[in-house]
Order: structure tokens, then C-alpha cells, then sequence
């Protein structure tokens, strides 16, 4: 398959609600296959297939690139089962807003479940920059984006960024 253009903010798909996949079929391993070469090329952490213009319950998450041990994995249908009390804030970025970097505050211990590429359920629990990875690609299946998590401050500070790539899109 191949790599295909990243949607930037402004492009509607990304306020859609993801819709279940019912199916491991070819049309979604063509899909994860997209998001895979999608994601090398771009260089990135995570990314959701909103963010290649698929409104649909799926994303991958490259933990090897935060620990040489891991893989990169595919969560297909993603449910958050657990968030720690305790909060961590963090530098954080998104392939759908360029050059775009904030201080977000998020859990820093989450419990995800999902289906793989095999179509087997799976459950890991993550910390550190490996939990944020996972919250901010599940936000992108919900429709919500990591803006919207910061301060009200911030965002007025943000507005003239936000309105730029949203007329560029
Ligand atoms: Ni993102």
C-alpha cells in the first residue's frame, strides 16, 4: 500500500466520531498498512486514521521509537479501561497541527484495550510519554484533538496559529 497525505486542522474529519470496525478485512489491513508507511515517512510517534482521512476506530502507536525493546502496535476499536489520579504535564505535538508544540496536562498511567491485526483483544498498561502516545491517538478516534485540553489562556494565545492552518488546509 502506500503512504497517503496527512489531514491538518481545519479538515472536518478530524471533529468526527470514529465508527467501530466489524471486520478485520482486507480494507482494514490496507488501512493499518496506510497508517504504518504513513506514519515512518512523517516520523512520528502515533498516528490515527482521521489523521489520513478514515473516520474509523483505529490507530498505531511506534513505542519503539520511546524504547527499543517494543514494537510499534495496532489498536483496532480502542477502549480506555483505566486513568491514574495522578497527572504528568508534558511538551506534546500532533502530525495534524505542524510545528505545534504545548504543555499538556494528561494521566500519566493508562489501561487501553483493543483488537490487533490478528483480531486478538489485548490490554496494556502504559506510563510516561508511551500513556500520553495512547491518549492523545484515542482522543483523535473520539474527534477530540490535544487543544482541547489546554487552558483557556492558551487557546486565546493559539487562535491566530489555529486560523492559519485552518486556512491553509
Ligand atoms: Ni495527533
Amino acid at each position: 500500500m502506500a503512504e497517503r497525505p496527512i489531514v491538518i486542522y481545519g479538515n472536518p474529519v478530524l471533529r468526527e466520531k470514529g465508527s467501530r470496525v466489524e471486520e478485520i478485512d482486507q480494507e482494514t489491513k490496507d488501512l493499518v498498512s496506510d497508517l504504518m508507511d504513513t506514519l515512518r515517512r512523517a516520523r512520528g510517534l502515533g498516528l490515527t486514521a482521521h489523521q489520513i482521512g478514515v473516520a474509523k476506530n483505529v490507530f498505531i502507536v511506534d513505542f519503539s521509537a520511546i524504547d527499543i525493546n517494543e514494537t510499534l502496535r495496532v489498536f483496532i476499536n480502542p477502549e480506555i479501561i483505566e486513568t491514574s489520579d495522578d497527572l504528568e504535564e508534558m511538551e506534546e505535538g500532533c502530525l495534524s497541527f505542524p510545528d505545534l508544540y504545548m504543555k499538556i496536562s494528561r494521566p500519566r498511567q493508562v489501561t487501553v484495550r483493543a483488537t490487533d491485526i490478528d483480531g486478538n483483544r489485548f490490554e496494556i498498561t502504559a506510563q510516561g510519554l508511551a500513556a500520553r502516545a495512547i491518549q492523545h491517538e484515542y482522543d483523535h478516534t473520539q474527534g477530540d484533538l490535544y487543544i482541547d485540553h489546554v487552558s483557556p489562556l492558551t487557546r486565546t494565545m493559539i487562535k491566530g496559529r489555529l486560523k492559519k492552518l485552518a486556512a491553509a488546509s
